[in-house]
């Protein structure tokens, strides 16, 4: 039988301001962690990969479908210290943005220091393209790449990354060969049925509420095959009723995007596993 491994805490952070990041999470996650003893870690919608740089998991199997995140993070695995020099060397100014912007990539490396110096400098860090697959967030002109160029930051996600079993594809294909004993932590943008009738997939990033029910369907049937699968998304009763069984952790938080500063959220974080897990969990937290 695989040995389990105990999850210990990290201090790397994440280099990429993400939409819906989930650093704000991970102290709750750490909680739960005594309870599970994981023989790998599977994370499909990585992001900003504030939960998995949090902390050392065992076999980590890493997915998002952006394609220019992947490319990003298999770049810091190799070589690191060449992204922090080519970013060192870019002024951070309207017209070096559009300039970044619009230059075309022909290896990973470039990848990686267009979507860093993007990121960074965009407005609000979010990523997002039009029709056409073009990067179309404005400049923001608050930030510098300081954190980025003058810190070991880029090595340290780097090392992080180079553990870890790298795919630009579907959730489900991510998923796919969970063993058991896995955990299995899951972060889909949160979307609800409304949204269904106006929903175009201009974004590859963009998650309907077929995709929604698509992955509860496949976070039932882990759990059913011993996978402790964790999914954060909204507390809306109409998620909740897709993760029926799970043990359910709610939060209200205020929310920090342009568009709804200071509105609350309600989110949650569903938990599916086997009996005995579940009844470890909530001992844990009773604790
Ligand atoms: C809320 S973000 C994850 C944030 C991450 N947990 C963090 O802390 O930064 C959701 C991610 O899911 C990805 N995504 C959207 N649809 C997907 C799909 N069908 N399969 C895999 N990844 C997908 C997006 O590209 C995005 O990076």
């Amino acid at each position: 039988m695989t040995p389990q491994s105990v999850v210990a805490r990290r201090s790397v952070s994440p280099v990429l301001r993400w939409a819906g990041g989930k650093r704000w999470l991970v102290p709750r996650i750490s909680e739960l962690l005594p309870a599970l003893r994981p023989t790998e870690y599977l994370e499909p919608f990585i992001g900003g990969a504030s939960v998995y740089l949090a902390f050392t998991w065992p076999s980590p199997v890493l997915g998002d479908v952006n394609e220019e995140l992947i490319a990003t993070y298999r770049s810091l695995a190799r070589d690191p210290e060449t992204i922090r020099t080519r970013l060192a060397a870019l002024p951070v100014s309207a017209a070096v943005y559009s300039e970044v912007r619009d230059t075309p990539c022909s290896s990973d490396c470039d990848r990686a220091v267009r979507l860093l110096y993007l990121n960074r400098c965009s407005y609000g860090g979010i990523y997002r393209t039009n029709r056409q697959g073009t990067f179309n967030v404005p400049y923001s002109g608050d930030r510098s790449l300081g954190p980025l160029t003058d810190t070991d930051a880029l090595r340290r996600v780097g090392e992080a990354m180079n553990n870890a079993t790298l795919g630009a594809r579907d959730f489900e294909h991510t998923l796919r060969g969970t063993k058991p004993g896995a955990v299995v932590y899951c972060d889909p943008a949160y979307t609800l049925p409304e949204e269904e009738g106006h929903f175009r997939r201009y974004s590859p990033s963009a998650f309907s509420w077929s995709d929604q029910l698509r992955l509860a369907e496949i976070a039932h049937t882990l759990a059913t095959e011993e996978a402790c699968v964790l999914i954060s998304n909204s507390a809306d009763p109409r998620v909740a009723s897709l993760f029926r069984g799970a043990l359910v952790l709610s939060f209200e938080r205020r929310a920090f995007f342009p568009r709804a500063r200071g509105t609350r959220l309600h989110e949650a974080l569903y938990v599916l596993a086997d009996r005995n897990t579940l009844r470890r969990i909530r001992r844990r937290l009773n604790a």
